[in-house]
């Protein structure tokens, strides 16, 4: 997910936005389950916390271990 993360555009800044708001660069919204992690979840997370799993999500390279 990472690489795709950044081929996306998704940097850390806009994934840690995205996982307050549900809103990413694009102006689009998480749909599905990802909008109940946002709303329920991510939503209520410290601007320390979001910064940290967005920095985790877009520093590990797990592209090997995915199925597509
Ligand atoms: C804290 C837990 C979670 C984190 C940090 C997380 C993170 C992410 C990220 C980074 C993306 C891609 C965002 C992007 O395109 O920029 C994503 C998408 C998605 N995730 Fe999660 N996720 C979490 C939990 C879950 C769970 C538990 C589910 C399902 C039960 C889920 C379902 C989805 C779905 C369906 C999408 C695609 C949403 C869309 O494009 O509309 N996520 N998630």
């Amino acid at each position: 997910m990472p690489s795709d993360l950044k081929d996306a555009g998704r940097d850390v800044d806009s994934l840690a936005y995205a996982l307050r708001t549900g809103i990413t660069p694009e102006g689009d919204v998480f749909g599905g389950n990802m909008a109940e992690v946002v709303n329920y979840g991510t939503a209520f997370l410290s601007d320390a916390d979001l910064t940290a799993m967005a920095t985790y999500i877009m520093d590990n390279d797990l592209s090997e271990i995915e199925s597509d």
